[in-house]
């Protein structure tokens, strides 16, 4: 019978975080807050948002501090609790969740396809999400794009089905950007004919970027076990992407519309400005931060 709902994620967060050193030397780039939270609590959040009931992480050496914000904290709740700390009680409440998480370890970050395969037991026979662990997808409608992604997976029969977005032509370069079918260009669900990660300029087949939430079919696992490391030993998950194509299985891409927007932190710049936007979006803090920016914005 086909699968009714899928209830499990897989978070990859074993990178070393090269773009964002000194920041990443000793803590884990998923840990860095954006706003008032580290970016993973986002993804997370969605992630139980979106119907999901069992978390893996793909975790790593130093990367500790991402199993501990997930924990309950009884000593810290003991003193909160007895010091009249009741308001920041509330800041804790995310970790009394019904959502199970599983940890497993890449000792070595071959990849993001290598970090998919650590999941294998995990997935057993079924459909499962994989969602990075350092991008958030913010919808201004407070609708939530994996869910529809999820929805969209099971109804069309995928074997992938991936987020993209539209980026500038000249940025291409840093993404896997895929190419619709012939006639699907125009979608906002179509069809993924090729894919290729970090095309040269002037080459990309579209300017249309994978985002950071994939859904996969336990197919993508022989895709992986067929495909051949890249020239610095990594398995690029794009690479067995496109291996899932062409052994003649459905992958599909859903495209993200205005008003919903991804949130990768990866890099300074991108980092600096998902932290402006949602300082900015703050329900307490938002209007003094607006103030703040305006006054500054006069001096620049
Ligand atoms: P990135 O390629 O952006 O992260 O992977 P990175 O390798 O940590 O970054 P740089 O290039 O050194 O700055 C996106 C997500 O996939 C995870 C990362 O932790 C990040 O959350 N990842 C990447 C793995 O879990 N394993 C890998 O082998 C590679």
């Amino acid at each position: 019978m086909p699968q009714q709902k899928i209830t499990k994620v897989v978070i990859p967060v074993a990178g070393l975080g090269t773009r964002l050193l000194p920041a990443t030397k000793s803590q884990p780039k998923e840990m860095l807050p954006v706003g008032r939270k580290p970016v993973v609590q986002y993804v997370v959040e969605e992630m139980q948002a979106a119907g999901i009931e069992q978390i893996l992480f793909v975790t790593g050496r130093k990367k500790m501090a991402i199993e501990d914000h997930f924990d309950a904290d009884p000593e810290l709740v003991k003193t909160l609790s007895s010091g009249g700390g009741y308001a920041l009680l509330e800041e804790l409440k995310y970790t009394e969740t019904d959502v199970r998480f599983f940890y497993t370890r890449q000792s070595v970050p071959l990849g993001l396809g290598d970090a998919v395969n650590h999941a294998r037991e995990f997935a057993n026979d079924d459909h499962f999400v994989v969602a990075l662990g350092d991008s958030i997808i913010k919808s201004d409608d407070g609708s939530n794009f994996t869910r529809k992604m999820m929805d969209l997976h099971l109804r069309e029969g995928a074997d992938c089905t991936l987020a993209v977005e539209e980026v500038d032509p000249d940025e291409t370069y840093r993404y896997g950007i895929v190419k619709p079918r012939a006639g699907q260009e125009d979608r906002d669900v179509f069809e993924v004919e090729d894919l290729v990660e970090k095309p040269k300029l002037g080459t990309a087949p579209s300017n249309l970027a994978i985002a950071a939430r994939y859904v996969f079919s336990p197919a993508i696992f022989e895709a992986i076990r067929r495909t051949a490391p890249d020239r610095q030993g990594e398995l690029q998950l794009t690479d067995s992407i496109r291996l899932l194509i062409q052994l003649g299985h459905k992958v599909q891409a859903v495209r993200l519309r205005p008003g919903e927007r991804r949130y990768d932190i990866g890099n300074f710049e991108s980092y600096f400005k998902a932290f402006i936007d949602f300082a900015l979006a703050d329900e307490k803090y938002g209007y003094m931060i607006r103030q703040y920016l305006k006054r500054k914005a006069r001096e620049l």
